[in-house]
């Protein structure tokens, strides 16, 4: 393990304010999204789509790295070029997601525990040889009736542990993400309480299987309340849930956090996040940063709408998203930021979840 090229890696994904943008839906995922808007679902049409994500002018500006899948880490620009040389050469770092998804846990009705450990060491040998250098690996906990169990919290964290030492062990930054599903009709308060049992144990894990924070990425969840529950914290609320939930339970040590948007409308995870970096950014020991695949893609997507004469004004959308979401680390974000773009960028953001 070369423990300071790992920290360099892990530093060098939150540094100057930039974050992540995870294109990494698998190809059932990405299909259901193409689905909705009637595009397509081949692979043609997904590479064509990634295509325009990873060719967008100006991406690298506010984007520090791209988390890919299996199928796009290999695929190239129609006329040849390979996605990880136009990303490279944009300066965004390639990462990849290495998890096999999230599967019906034994004994445990309505959980999940995610896989992908068997054969994890032989391919990320492969795609670090390709050129990634940080991976990802998703976990899901969800909220409700005597759920989440001791058991799937457990089982997750044991697995993402494992997951984190293979990639070090492989010299790639292992982004960690356990996340809390939005789903349900919980309150603000239950989402931290289980937050912040689901990182403790993480963390525990992390420990025990040797882990080096410094060389680690953590891909948490916003403090939110369920999506349907009728009422909703203002922004300045859901800052301070979610920073007192991280401060109680991530160590310093750990470079950065990125966060996943999970389904919230786009400049709402803009406004979530820019509230966190204005209270807390000076008084805590990690970057807050994101990593968000829908609240950066959704509207492009549909702008796009499988069209190639969409694909200038959706490329507009996805790099005034990636732009807003650097302000918003900067504490910087303002809903007026969402005038610089025109009417048909604006409707695809507010229309976006
Ligand atoms: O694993 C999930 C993605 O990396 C983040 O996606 O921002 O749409 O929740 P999201």
């Amino acid at each position: 393990m070369n423990t300071q090229q790992l920290m360099d890696t892990a530093k060098a994904l939150v540094a100057d304010d930039k974050g992540l943008l995870a294109m990494d839906e698998s190809n059932p995922t990405c299909n259901k999204r193409f689905a909705r808007l009637g595009i397509p679902q081949t692979e043609e049409a997904r590479r064509a789509y990634r295509e325009l994500i990873v060719t967008t002018p100006g991406l690298g500006e506010s984007i520090s790295g791209v988390i890919l899948y299996d199928e796009t880490i290999r695929q190239k620009k129609e006329d040849g070029t390979p996605f990880l040389k136009v990303i490279t050469d944009a300066g965004i770092i390639p990462g990849i997601k290495v998890d096999t998804g999230a599967k019906a846990l034994a004994g445990h009705h309505g959980e999940k525990v995610t896989e992908g450990l068997d054969g994890l060491r032989g391919r990320l040998a492969e795609y670090s040889q390709m050129g990634a250098r940080f991976a990802k690996w998703r976990a899901v906990i969800a909220v409700g009736d005597g759920i989440p169990s001791g058991g799937c919290i457990e089982a997750n964290a044991h697995a993402l542990a494992r997951y984190a030492a293979l990639c070090q062990e492989a010299g790639v930054v292992p982004v960690v993400e356990p996340e809390v599903l939005m789903d349900g009709e919980h309150t603000l308060e239950r989402c931290r309480e289980v937050t912040e049992q689901v990182l403790r144990m993480g963390f525990n894990q992390l420990y025990t299987q040797r882990v080096m924070l410094e060389g680690m990425i953590l891909k948490p969840n916003m403090v939110l309340p369920g999506l349907t529950r009728a009422q909703h914290e203002d922004v300045n609320e859901v800052a301070d849930a979610t920073v007192r939930c991280l401060l109680q339970a991530v160590p310093a040590a750990v470079p950065g956090i990125a966060f996943l948007s999970g389904g919230q409308p786009s400049e709402l995870a803009s406004a979530r996040l820019n509230a966190m970096n204005l209270r807390f950014k000076s008084r805590v020991p990690w970057a807050l940063a994101f990593s968000f695949a829908r609240a950066i893609q959704q509207p492009a997507l549909e702008i796009w709408q499988g069209q190639q004469a969409n694909v200038s004004a959706a490329q507009q959308a996805l790099c005034h998203r990636a732009r807003c979401n650097r302000a918003a680390r900067r504490g910087e974000y303002t809903p007026a930021m969402e005038l610089e773009v025109g009417p048909e960028q604006r409707h695809a953001a507010q229309a976006s979840h």
